[in-house]
């Protein structure tokens, strides 16, 4: 049986994704739980943590196609308080015991550096270096390159400006009045981003910790399908009321037409490797 499309669901992933068809999911975007103790989670610590996100991404091998991809947005690592071993380092762990790959690394520079933790201040003692950036892990299950081909609704400006960089400068949007009820939602430009870039109009895309809908929210915008899981029953309303709220864009790349063929014009080398 195959949870039905654009829809937000209550439940936990790992069961929900048991009703999941495999091999049905192009994309898949999610920004897990940290355990760092925030009002959604009671803190795991680092092994029981591990077995959570193993077998999360084991399950999302399964319900991605062999050409699916992923993005997957983690810090590099917690404070003292909550552990300070690398959230990073674990997910790449689970994603080869998952038998995914990784791809690409993309810094999210967040440009936003709140409170002064020097650890041990003007001393090599034990100083601490503070963080504006996340990382979005991008993989896919067996294949990066797209089986059939599909509408791509990127501009040519677009494109260039997210793949000429692996540092994505994107400002935080957790203060907009319509998702502050939720503490850790990421911006919707790091949505759009990933899902022009990564998928085709009409792609299917799943985020099994939706939280405030974000990823839902942006894929109707863009004309993608989605699903989105939620176990907290409050963010699940919040999340359905956005994406309700949500207008479908209309996609018009016509401006584009006349640069539509500019790589084959420039070097190659400005644009990094072609594709595989
Ligand atoms: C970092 S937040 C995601 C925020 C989201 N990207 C947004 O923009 O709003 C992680 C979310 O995962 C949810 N969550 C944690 N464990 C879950 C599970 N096993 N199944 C479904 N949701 C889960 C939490 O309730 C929380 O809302």
């Amino acid at each position: 049986m195959m949870v039905e499309k654009n829809k937000v669901v209550e439940g936990d992933c790992i069961e929900v994704m048991d009703d999941f068809d495999s091999n049905s999911v192009d994309f898949v975007m999610f920004s897990p739980p940290y355990d760092v103790d925030k009002e959604y989670e009671d803190r795991k610590g680092k092994e029981v943590y591990n077995l959570f996100m193993t077998e999360v991404m084991s399950k999302l091998a399964t319900v991605l196609k062999n050409d699916g991809r992923f993005c997957v947005v983690v810090p590099f690592r917690s404070g003292a308080k909550t552990g300070r071993w690398s959230r990073l380092e674990m997910l790449f762990k689970c994603v080869d015991g998952s038998g995914m790959n990784i791809r690409d690394m993309i810094v999210w520079n967040q440009n936003d550096v709140s409170g002064t933790a020097w650890g041990s201040w003007k001393s090599a003692s034990s100083p601490n270096i503070q963080y504006q950036t996340e990382y979005v892990v991008v993989g896919y299950n067996k294949q990066w390159k797209k089986e059939r081909d599909g509408v791509s609704t990127i501009t040519a400006d677009e494109f260039k400006k997210w793949t000429i960089s692996n540092i994505w400068d994107v400002t935080p949007d957790s203060d907009r009045s319509d998702i502050v009820n939720h503490p850790a939602p990421y911006p919707e430009e790091l949505v759009e981003r990933c899902l022009k870039l990564f998928t085709y109009k009409d792609a299917l895309v799943f985020d099994p910790m939706v939280g405030s809908g974000t990823t839902c929210a942006v894929a109707k915008r863009f004309q993608r399908d989605y699903i989105g899981v939620e176990k907290v029953e409050k963010y699940c309303r919040l999340a359905r009321s956005r994406v309700r709220m949500t207008d479908v864009k209309s996609i018009d790349l016509s401006e584009d037409d006349e640069v539509k063929d500019e790589p084959k014009q420039v070097n190659l080398m400005d644009y990094g490797e072609k594709c595989d």
